[in-house]
């Protein structure tokens, strides 16, 4: 698939699908074609949300557990199966399995998995293992909470309930990224440990009493070249999309201890730039809290906040809302 074959109608179609009610009726995927011009154009900006959560976990130490396959579920085009395998490396996964209800997502997924992993093991979950006690290493789940019936939340509750670890990347929307933050409170009271983006293992600040409004957001980097990139211009306009913005919302669990170091804290969304100070919504142990920092206690932190793309993890002291101590 290139620029000159994408069949801009069908991304239309597709548009129309994430934007209504259709996308919650059974399998929408039509042809490879839809899946083809999803991968080539949605699914890869998803790719790129997920590059900066496999790098954050990269810097946070995280490996995924050996011995049980990867399950891409919820597949569609099967880009963050993929994502996930490449980076880790394929030697590290016995087997990539993919599931969709539609049966076009998991052929598009399958083959571009096995071009991909000449060497590894790339087949459908069947009924089978779905249904098996089998473990799962890890559970990789991407944009699919808003087009779940009570159905497939329960099949995806039992299949997080076999799997070592989790990585689940959807939009940075306040719809999708509470309802993730249920699934953390849901996974944290079954007893599996928050790897990220939670800098602690305490309750989500986000459903304190007053934070309703809020949700746990963050931005990734698109590549440096897409605005100048035509095609990828007129993508953005046809699909309503901004082009410079790519917000996501994540959680990354597992069962294994997980070396959390204390102190830190991590802004949710981005800091807010005024003159000669910033705001920021600051998540750590204690709570979710609006801080205010002055651009002369922290002249480069505040210089580098404005710039900043990746995870925005912090050691800071801050009393009643101002951030007094920042450790370098
Ligand atoms: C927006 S697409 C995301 C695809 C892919 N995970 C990605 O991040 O690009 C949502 C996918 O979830 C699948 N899906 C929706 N409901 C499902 C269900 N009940 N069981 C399995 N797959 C489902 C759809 O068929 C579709 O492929």
């Amino acid at each position: 698939m290139d620029w000159d074959s994408l069949d801009w109608e069908v991304l239309d179609r597709l548009r129309e699908t994430f934007l209504t009610d259709v996308k919650t009726r059974g399998p929408y995927w039509h042809t490879i074609t839809d899946l083809e011009c999803y991968n080539f154009t949605y699914g890869e900006r998803i790719g790129w949300k997920w590059d900066a959560v496999l790098a954050e976990l990269k810097q946070r130490g995280w490996i995924p557990p050996s011995g049980g396959p990867v399950l891409d579920w919820g597949c569609g085009s099967g880009i963050a199966g993929r994502r996930v395998v490449d980076f880790f490396g394929a030697e590290n996964f016995p087997r990539l399995l993919v599931h969709d209800h539609s049966e076009l997502a998991m052929e598009f997924s399958t083959h571009h998995g096995r071009r991909l992993f000449p060497t590894l093991t790339v087949e459908r979950a069947g009924n089978q293992f779905l249904e098996s006690d089998e473990p799962i290493g890890v559970l990789v789940v991407s944009h699919v909470l808003n087009e779940l019936n009570a159905e497939a939340r329960a099949q995806l509750a039992a299949l997080a309930a076999r799997a070592q670890s989790i990585i689940w990347v959807e939009p940075g929307t306040h719809e999708a990224s509470r309802l993730l933050g249920g699934w953390r409170e849901q996974l944290r009271g079954a007893g599996v440990n928050v790897v990220a983006p939670c800098t602690h293992q305490n309750a989500c600040g986000m459903f304190a009493p007053g934070n309703e409004r809020h949700w746990c957001h963050f931005f990734a980097a698109p590549p440096a070249n897409i605005y100048a990139d035509s095609q990828w211009v007129k993508f953005g306009q046809r699909a309503g999309i901004d082009l410079r913005s790519l917000p996501y919302s994540f959680l990354v669990v597992d069962r294994r201890p997980v070396n959390q170091a204390a102190g830190y804290s991590r802004i949710i969304g981005e800091a807010r730039h005024y003159k000669g100070y910033a705001k920021i919504f600051n998540c750590d142990a204690s709570g979710l809290t609006e801080l205010m920092m002055q651009k002369r206690d922290a002249p480069e932190l505040f210089k580098a906040l404005k710039h900043s793309a990746g995870p925005e993890l912090h050691q800071w002291t801050h009393v009643n809302g101002r951030i007094t101590h920042i450790e370098s």
